[in-house]
């Protein structure tokens, strides 16, 4: 049997196993109870309930109006639909960064009060001191690094990060410290696939790209972009696994005309 069949549910040691075994890990992204059943069903192996709730959940410009009530809810949502995949949580922004025992409240308020089973935070030298605390309390840490959405108005966009000498030693270095602060993984995002090769080889724990080619030991998608359901949004990094949006518009046209023309209900469809 494959290793991914063995796995009855993922941990954090089984993701680690994954990458030792050279078996791709897959991830996407999951805000709601539906989607999540769907996905951990299909065999995905670790469902993020990313702050992009903010974009393609919330409709909001940035990830940075969320909030951990809002963060909370939507994870006790997904982990009720979930029986194998890791759940893993993006702690928003400002739950983390006014200072390390802060952090660590809102941390362990996430995994007391929802089934995750570890958070996500984005940065690497400056949060290392807290990844350390949170992980050395046994709560799963994931790191993210590259280009970190909740930092947008200081890059003043959403372009790819290390294409510099600086910014991709800046970025090396950034791994090697979250990996040493106790991380379980980390997301590698928007970076060149050299760069992101360099640093998936250089790290005993699991990289997960998201525009980081295909040398990461995973690859995690927003489901609402790949699914083809979020139109407005088209990045190089997103192959479109669907076509939902057009589908649904498709479904809903077909049912305006059948209340139109009264052939919905049909008499087999009527007590
Ligand atoms: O919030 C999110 O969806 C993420 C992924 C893009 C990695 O952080």
């Amino acid at each position: 049997m494959s290793v991914e069949k063995e796995i009855k549910r993922v941990t954090t040691k089984s993701l680690g196993l994954l990458k030792k075994n050279g078996t791709k890990i897959s991830a996407l992204t999951a805000y709601d109870f539906i989607t999540a059943k769907l996905l951990d069903e299909s065999g995905i192996d670790l469902l993020l309930v990313g702050d992009s709730l903010s974009n393609v959940f919330q409709g909001n410009e940035t990830t940075l109006p969320v909030t951990m009530d809002e963060m909370i809810y939507h994870t006790k949502v997904v982990a009720k639909a979930v029986n194998r995949a890791m759940v893993v949580v993006d702690m928003p922004f400002m739950s983390y960064q006014l200072n390390i025992d802060e952090a660590f409240r809102n941390a362990g308020r996430i995994m007391k009060e929802t089934p995750a089973g570890g958070v996500k935070l984005e940065g690497g030298k400056r949060v290392a001191e807290t990844v350390k605390k949170i992980t050395e309390y046994g709560i799963p840490v994931m790191g993210h690094i590259g280009l970190t959405p909740q930092s947008i108005h200081q890059f003043g966009g959403y372009r790819e990060r290390g294409k510099t000498e600086e910014e991709a030693n800046e970025i090396v270095n950034d791994a090697k410290v979250i990996e040493e602060a106790g991380a379980f993984a980390i997301v590698l995002e928007k970076i060149p696939a050299n760069l992101a090769k360099k640093i998936t080889k250089s790290l005993a724990i699991p990289t997960i790209g998201i525009g980081a080619g295909v040398h990461c030991d995973g690859q995690i998608l927003v489901t609402p972009d790949m699914l083809g359901l979020n139109t407005d949004f088209h990045p190089r990094y997103v192959r479109y696994y669907s076509d939902l949006a057009e589908r649904i518009g498709n479904a809903v046209n077909s049912y305006i005309n059948d209340v139109r023309n009264s052939t919905f209900p049909s008499e087999k469809e009527s007590y």
